[in-house]
């Protein structure tokens, strides 16, 4: 077994009290098993981001009146059409808006398009899940 480290953490008692909130309904037995699967889906990002190749989507939520809206989303998306697949635009309810868009290509490219959708105002919330046909990690 490898030689175990100790090291203490601050922070501060708002973010120290939704940790542990998160950490009990997860399941965790405790702060250090917790940290710990942290620190290795960070390098499982990490290790995504450095791939050539990776697959995934983007998934952005927006409000659905703001009409300019969906022509700066469609001009980016233009900008990245190397990498887009497909994308599907779902009217979510009365005032939102869902699309997702499906990507491959590198991980760099594919991160930057969804940096750039979710920062534009009016997109309520972005998320990019990254995947790998797993060659060399998986
Ligand atoms: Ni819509």
């Amino acid at each position: 077994m490898s030689d175990l480290v100790r090291f203490g953490i601050s922070l501060d008692k708002h973010l120290s009290d939704k940790f542990d909130k998160q950490i009990k309904k997860k399941g965790y037995a405790n702060r250090s098993e917790a940290i710990r699967d942290l620190i290795r889906n960070n390098f499982v990002q990490q290790q995504w981001e450095d791939q050539d190749e990776v697959a995934g989507a983007v998934t952005i939520i927006f409000d659905h009146h703001k009409r300019e809206l969906q022509s700066k989303i469609t001009d980016i998306q233009h900008d990245f059409h190397g990498i887009i697949m497909a994308s599907q635009h779902i009217h979510l309810d009365h005032n939102n808006c869902l699309e997702i868009i499906a990507v491959k290509g590198r991980a760099k490219e594919v991160k930057r398009l969804s940096d750039l959708l979710s920062a534009i105002k009016g997109v309520k919330h972005g998320t990019l899940n990254m995947s790998t046909t797993g060659e060399g990690i998986l």
